[in-house]
């Protein structure tokens, strides 16, 4: 199978995951099990439940990967419903679509990101019951991955540094690597457990999440200082407006494009250290360097 067959086949073994897997869209109450759905079946890349079921079949898919995926998409989901709000960012568009805030309300779009972030736990806990060790060390992943060290640290300092004319280098790459790069790290670290990798290999994935998650970053600052609201499918030029710290303000856009390359390269090393085929993960590492939204 080439790259782009191989990616959406993995993208609908996800979406597949997602409409068997969540509480139907008519569940009691039916306002908020719709929220949940509209905002996770509204599409994106799905970047992080591939790299979950791409590093698991890599080491050979001990376990079914597809509750942890599904799991690890609705934190990431959660975490953009909540960053959209009025009192984070404040968009209107999201995958293509309206904000779940503007769809439905503000305090339906609270709940529902609560909703999709529990969830996952509840999923972990289903499915991996049946072997601890297992079930122990993926919600041991993603609760921290997801935590206030880490993705909501990094949301925190994401705001705190807002309009800030004195923010370091360091200071961004703190936001970037907790706001981004743990949840990145933890879809690949997560598909490792499910598909049995030793602790070298973990090591090695998790060295290749922390770069591939800074430059995705990086990028996505890129995009939304250079790409259009249409191709985004969420407004363009929100950073400027802001005034956020970004590796666009902080270092212009040639030496940010360029430190997103650097960390590529640093992922794909880190990848070079994996046993097996790795031709899949590298070439979506590639592809995400070059994306357009
Ligand atoms: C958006 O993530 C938030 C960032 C961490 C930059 P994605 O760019 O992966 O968003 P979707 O899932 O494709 O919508
Ligand atoms: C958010 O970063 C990362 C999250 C953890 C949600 P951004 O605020 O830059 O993400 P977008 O550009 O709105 O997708
Ligand atoms: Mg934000
Ligand atoms: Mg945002
Ligand atoms: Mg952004």
């Amino acid at each position: 199978m080439d790259f782009h067959a191989q990616f959406q086949s993995y993208v609908e073994r996800t979406e597949r995951g997602i409409a068997e897997l969540l509480p139907p869209a008519d569940t009691r109450p039916a306002r908020l099990h719709e929220a949940m759905r509209y905002s996770l079946q509204a599409g994106g890349k799905r970047l992080r439940p591939v790299l979950l079921l791409a590093t698991a079949d890599l080491f050979g898919r001990r376990h079914n990967a597809l509750p942890a995926a599904v799991a690890l998409e609705c934190i990431h989901t959660y975490s953009l419903v909540h960053d959209d709000l009025p009192c984070m960012d404040n968009d209107d568009l999201r995958r293509g679509r309206p904000t779940a805030h503007k769809q439905f309300d503000e305090a339906t779009a609270l709940l529902a990101g609560d909703a999709l972030l529990t969830y996952a736990f509840q999923l972990l806990s289903r499915h991996y019951g049946g072997t601890p060790a297992l079930c122990t060390a993926l919600l041991r992943e993603l609760a921290e991955a997801a935590g206030s060290e880490k993705l909501i640290g990094g949301q925190m300092e994401d705001l705190l540094a807002e309009k800030k004319s004195n923010a370091t280098p360091t200071e961004l790459d703190f936001i970037h690597l907790n706001k981004t790069a743990a949840m990145i790290t933890a879809a690949l670290t997560a598909g490792g457990l499910c598909g049995g990798a030793r602790e070298d290999d973990l090591g090695a994935l998790r060295d290749a999440g922390r770069s591939l998650g800074l430059a995705f970053q990086i990028v996505d600052d890129v995009l939304d200082a250079t790409a259009d609201t249409a191709t985004l499918g969420k407004t363009a030029g929100k950073d400027a407006k802001a005034d956020k710290t970004t590796y666009v303000k902080l270092h212009g856009l040639d030496a940010a494009r360029r430190h997103a390359t650097e960390q590529t390269e640093a992922a794909l090393a880190a990848l070079g250290r994996l046993p097996g085929n790795v031709a899949f993960l590298v070439e979506l590492v590639r592809q995400m360097a070059d994306r357009k939204n």
